[in-house]
């Protein structure tokens, strides 16, 4: 006898849920995002494409407290403050509108990443909680619709959404914001079998002197070099579209250590410059280039801080990893490797 279909709850849409709680991973970008073309609905210059991490998990649970006068954050235990008290209220009223509900909410943030220290901690905290929210408001999105939406919490969070590989769409420049807002989402980029690891090297896991965000604005306003890197940052798009497809992992390295040079390149010539990476940072760089020599395929990149994440094979990353623990002997050296997508967990854990 045929039996119906059982219904099965998708695990990215669900209807009001009161409570939610996801988890999400961070992504490292090997074609980087710098530089918004609309600050408000956080649309970039270029298109950006990345690996998502299977370490540094970001779980945040949304809960819908109708008693409430304001939203409630804390983020690893202790309230959340200042600007990042803001950017979450923000995001949540963003939720709000879209839901026709006007609850309050209660947020709780485990980061297990150093936050601010130029490690995705915006990332996975803004994908874990465009998830979780859309959850609990009944949002009813799809994955495309939460990555648009957690794009609005940090530009990199709309690639967290996806696991491994994942390119970020800038969006038609010229249209309306409806249309750009629509066409600015990411999504997961076909890959042949690479098995990538990414060696992290932590040399500073203090908070950045300047956020990436007003750094971003600071090159894209003064920056002679900004253009020029975005330009060139399109064509390393399509050539490392070109080496995913066929597993070619040092040419996904020589793209993604030349993208990120060239992305801090233009902070350099910023006005007043922004300079993120430290002695240690270059020492780390050396130590790369010297693997390379010895025959070892190893490629880094950098972002908005002074950690080294270094780009390997899986069978090399302990021979990596091992290099860069000499050479920043007071750093933190692990090894991650591609992560899942954000989802949803059982409210019972
Ligand atoms: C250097 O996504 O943190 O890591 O959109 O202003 O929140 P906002 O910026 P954010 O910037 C990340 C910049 C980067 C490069 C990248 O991840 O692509």
């Amino acid at each position: 006898m045929l039996r119906e279909p059982q219904a099965t709850v998708p695990p990215l849409a669900r209807d009001t849920a009161t409570a939610a709680t996801a988890v999400a991973h961070p992504n490292i970008a090997l074609i980087k995002y710098w530089g918004k073309r609309d600050e408000r609905l956080i649309l970039p210059w270029t298109d950006s494409l990345s690996m998502t991490l299977d370490v540094f998990p970001t779980t945040t649970r949304v809960r819908l407290d109708p008693e409430a006068a304001h939203d409630e954050v804390t983020l690893n235990g202790e309230p959340a403050t200042g600007e990042a008290h803001r950017r979450v209220g923000a995001f949540l009223e963003l939720v709000r509108e879209r839901s026709g509900l006007s609850q309050r909410a209660v947020v709780d943030t485990r980061n297990t990443v150093p936050t601010g220290a130029g490690l995705a901690s915006s990332a996975s905290g803004f994908a874990a909680l465009a998830v979780a929210a859309a959850a609990a408001y009944g949002l009813g999105l799809d994955a495309t619709g939460l990555s648009r939406l957690a794009r609005r919490g940090s530009g990199s969070a709309s690639r967290s959404v996806f696991g491994g590989f994942a390119v970020w769409h800038a969006g038609p420049a010229d249209a309306a914001a409806t249309q750009a807002d629509l066409g600015s989402y990411a999504e997961p980029v076909p890959t042949a079998d690479l098995d990538p690891a990414l060696v992290v090297a932590v040399v500073n896991a203090g908070p950045k002197a300047v956020s990436s965000r007003e750094a971003m604005r600071r090159t894209v306003d003064t920056s002679p070099l900004y253009r020029p890197w975005a330009d060139s940052s399109r064509d390393d798009l399509a050539d490392m579209r070109a080496a995913l497809g066929r597993g070619d992992l040092e040419a996904v390295g020589e793209i993604a250590e030349r993208n990120a040079l060239g992305m801090h390149a233009t902070m350099l010539a910023a006005r007043p410059a922004v300079r993120y990476l430290s002695p240690a940072t270059v020492t780390v760089l050396d130590r790369v280039v010297r693997l390379r020599r010895d025959g070892v395929p190893a490629y880094a990149t950098m972002d908005a801080g002074p950690n080294v994440k270094v780009l390997c094979r899986r069978a090399d990353a302990a021979r990596v990893a091992d290099a860069v623990r000499e050479a920043v002997p007071d750093g933190t050296v692990l090894v991650a490797g591609p992560g899942p997508g954000a989802r949803l967990l059982n409210e019972d854990g």
